[in-house]
């Protein structure tokens, strides 16, 4: 009797390994990890995605179309194409964790043993990189009402330091995630946002655009769903000038209820010696006109940069419209770097992309820019229904063509 159970015990085993190294992906040992990783940041509760995907009865329901979209490559999303340029942050999955996923799937999604799913991870509402150095909320808590346009409401925070201040790092906290949309810090040392706050009641001001209205000296960067702060390089900082006032402009969408808001703001400063200066130029098109009805028209721009420099990131940007931008930087001797390539273009998707090392750019250098649009009856993002031509402009449904270049000089800093 005894030599029999023991027998049992031993093929139950066997079988129990067969299945571990033969069988299919089990959602406790290898789909929660990856959710937990790669998901959860924005399929949580509160969060932006609108879904959860916290525990086996969220990744059953949500199987399918789970492994549709990993396989399609839209989730998690990242836009940058894979080969032009490596960032920093990226979201991707390994070609392993998408083929896990897949196969998870068509065995019908076996849960495993739920009992052995990993601790979910923790996620709070604390600073990620630690307590600021200096943190600041929007000065009131703001009212969004139910309907309308999407707002572009900018609040005006002064800054008091009696000297230059270098900040290596910002870190935005959207207050309500249901309503804020992004957060860009810009920064202004002529008064004008005051000037311009003065003009209504509301706490803050609006623009019709989608930038602060002003002719600003540069931003310390921003927030959108799913981007984690990034830290630029020790030795590297965003002037802030002495007495500059930031101006947060927050983009409110409307959720068909009264929201509130007060989003805040944590900057840490630079903590070397020295620090260089982060510039920030563009190569940049401003005098084109998409015409009506054109499925595919081309814009082009470039930059030479003149000093010796490192370029640390790259935003590129446009409006609805917009379908591809690709960066590329030739070198005085002929050398070609592929800087970023954005072949899916999403108004709603956009971020700073952080390189993971600086690139060296000899001046002389020419960085090229070509995108293409989309002002086609068929695109359904088009605005206008027939299409206009459409040329530059602040608002949403004009268009814009620029990337920017995230830069320091080699006189200045090594890595
Ligand atoms: C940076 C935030 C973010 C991350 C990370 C993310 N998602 Fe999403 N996901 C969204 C948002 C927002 C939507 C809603 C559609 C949209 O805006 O693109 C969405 C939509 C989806 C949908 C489409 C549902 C439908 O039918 O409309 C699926 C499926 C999905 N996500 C799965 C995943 C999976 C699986 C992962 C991880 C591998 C993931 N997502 C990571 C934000 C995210």
């Amino acid at each position: 009797m005894k030599r029999y159970y023991l027998l049992t015990c031993l093929l139950l085993l066997t079988r129990a390994l067969a299945a571990h190294a033969g069988g299919p992906p089990t959602y406790s040992e290898h789909i929660a990890p990856i959710l937990q990783k790669q998901c959860q940041t924005c399929h949580r509760q509160g969060e932006v995605a609108p879904f959860a995907l916290e525990d086996y009865s969220d990744a059953k329901a949500w199987a399918t179309e789970i492994a549709t979209y990993t396989q399609a490559g839209v989730m998690p999303p990242w836009k940058p194409a894979p080969g032009h340029g490596q960032f920093k942050n990226e979201r991707r999955l390994t070609d392993t964790e998408i083929q896990m996923i897949a196969d998870w799937e068509k065995a019908g999604a076996p849960p495993g043993d739920l009992n052995a799913v990993p601790p979910a991870p923790k996620f709070t509402d604390s600073w990620k990189l630690g307590t600021p150095d200096w943190m600041v909320e929007m000065p009131v808590e703001y009212e969004i009402e139910p309907e309308g346009e999407d707002e572009y409401r900018h609040f005006i925070i002064s800054t008091h330091f009696n000297t230059d201040m270098y900040v290596q790092s910002v870190d935005v906290q959207p207050g309500n995630r249901k309503t804020v949309h992004h957060v860009i810090a810009y920064l202004d040392v002529n008064g004008e946002a005051r000037k311009l706050d003065a003009q209504d009641e509301k706490p803050g001001y609006v623009t019709e655009g989608t930038g602060p209205g002003f002719d600003s000296i540069g931003t310390l960067g921003g927030w959108a769903p799913g981007v984690t702060p990034s830290v630029l390089p020790e030795g590297v900082g965003y002037l802030l000038p002495k007495g500059a006032d930031i101006v947060m402009q927050v983009h409110y969408y409307r959720t068909g209820h009264l929201e509130r808001d007060r989003s805040r703001l944590g900057l840490y400063f630079s903590k070397t010696a020295e620090t260089a200066k982060l510039h920030i130029t563009s190569a940049i098109n401003d005098k084109f006109e998409l015409p009506a009805g054109a499925a595919r028209y081309e814009v082009v721009a470039s930059r030479k940069i003149k000093t010796d420099a490192y370029l640390l990131a790259t935003m590129p940007h446009m409006h609805l419209l917009g379908r591809d931008m690709r960066l590329s930087a030739t070198t005085p001797t002929g050398e070609k770097r592929d800087l970023i390539w954005i072949q899916d273009w999403d108004f709603n998707w956009q971020d700073i992309y952080h390189y993971r090392e600086p690139l060296f750019l000899p001046a002389g250098t020419e960085v090229s820019l070509v995108a293409h649009f989309d002002n086609s009856a068929a695109n359904p993002v088009n605005p206008h229904n027939p299409p206009i031509p459409v040329g530059w402009g602040e608002k949403t449904t004009d268009e814009m063509c620029i990337g920017f270049l995230y830069y320091v000089k080699a006189s200045e800093f090594s890595p």
